[in-house]
């Protein structure tokens, strides 16, 4: 007996039953709804979902380009509803992006329908910008790939940024930007962007502190070392820490030796030369710097000499009493003086 469809049963009387095998028209699946295509952001629910009408059983596979869906039972559930099919990605990944075939088939024939899933990441920022020079332009850029963008909106700490003054933003090529002008120390914040286009709206942050360059409050000035005696060149720096400082003699970085030692201390750089000669004579460079900048000071660094007289002798001569016994010998033009000129040392200092 040829039995492929549905049994029908007449009752005529109570003694007598006739059974009629009536065999049921097969119908081959149709799609009466297929799905559109698609495009999700990373990590988001992605779902497709046909309806299928057709004799059952119906026999419903997934396919990702032409290859059964790997048996990943987390990652992929298909399901069904009556006769709404579903293939659910609770967490789509950018691997998932594809075409997607559904194919059904019963004893009456087979049907396909095609899917495009995209997915895409989220907006992300160009390059993290961690530190803005007050002053500045600052620029945000932040990438949207994938379907057409449709509106961007800026916060600081969570409140939307209006446009117009300081604030000028774009969206273009699948770039987001936000250009801040003149920026100032109180610009400093979390950053959002956030992106709404069809697949959904989707935001990215970035925290951007805003940061003094270094500048120089006072130069260093050109001065006269004491032969002998420790030479110290001083500046006056300003900037948002840190604040990093180096030392340059001829353009040679100098480093903490025993011939150097750099000290910062505040606002203060200074650099401390022991026992200067004429060898420590020549330009020498403070350069300040931080994230955002540098800033130098130079000066020039000359030896003094017997000449600075009456000035600077004193100086030369305490310098030299504390590394030698002195035979100190005055004249007057050419005339020695004698010992009955009241002539005395005291606290390395000569007195006449
Ligand atoms: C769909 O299923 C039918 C029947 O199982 C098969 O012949 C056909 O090749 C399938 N199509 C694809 C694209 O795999
Ligand atoms: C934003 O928040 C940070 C951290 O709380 C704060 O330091 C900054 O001053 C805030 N900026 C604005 C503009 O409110
Ligand atoms: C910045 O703001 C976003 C959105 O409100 C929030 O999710 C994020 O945690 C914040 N980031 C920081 C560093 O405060």
């Amino acid at each position: 007996i040829c039995i492929c469809g549905s049994l029908l049963v007449k009752l005529i009387n109570t003694d007598l039953f006739l059974f009629f095998l009536i065999p049921v028209e097969q119908f081959p699946p149709v799609f009466i709804s297929k799905p559109d295509p698609q495009t999700v952001y990373v990590g988001k629910r992605a779902v497709m979902q046909c309806v299928i009408a057709g004799t059952a059983p119906l026999n419903v596979v997934w396919l990702k380009d032409n290859q059964a869906l790997p048996k990943v039972p987390a990652h992929y559930q298909s399901s069904y509803e009556k006769n709404k099919h579903t293939l659910e990605i609770p967490s789509a990944e950018a691997a998932d992006s594809g075409l997607y075939v559904c194919n059904v088939s019963n004893k009456a024939g087979t049907a396909e329908c095609h899917m495009e899933l995209c997915v895409i990441d989220k907006p992300n920022f160009v390059r993290p910008l961690a530190s803005v020079a007050q002053g500045s332009t600052a620029r945000l850029q932040c990438t949207i790939k994938g379907s057409p963008e449709l509106h961007s909106t800026w916060f600081l700490n969570n409140s939307e940024l209006s446009t117009g003054g300081r604030h000028a933003v774009g969206l273009k090529d699948g770039v987001a930007t936000l250009e801040i002008h003149d920026v100032l120390l109180t610009d400093s914040g979390n950053y959002t962007c956030e992106v709404l286009n069809e697949c959904g709206c989707e935001s990215c942050s970035i925290k951007v502190t805003v940061k003094e360059p270094p500048s120089i409050r006072k130069e260093l000035l050109s001065t006269e070392a004491v032969r002998g005696s420790v030479a110290v060149l001083e500046c006056e720096i300003a900037g948002s820490a840190p604040l990093e400082v180096s030392w340059k003699k001829n353009k040679k970085r100098l480093s903490s030796d025993k011939k150097y030692s750099i000290v910062s201390q505040g606002s203060l750089a200074s650099l401390e030369i022991q026992s200067f000669e004429s060898a420590d004579t020549g330009e020498y460079e403070c350069v300040v710097s931080n994230e955002v900048g540098s800033a130098t000071s130079k000066s020039n660094l000359a030896g003094d000499y017997w000449g600075f007289w009456p000035d600077c002798w004193c100086k030369w001569l305490s310098a030299m009493l504390l590394t030698a016994d002195l035979f100190v010998q005055m004249f007057n033009g050419q005339t020695a003086l004698t010992d009955s000129v009241n002539l005395c040392f005291e606290y390395a200092m000569l007195t006449l």
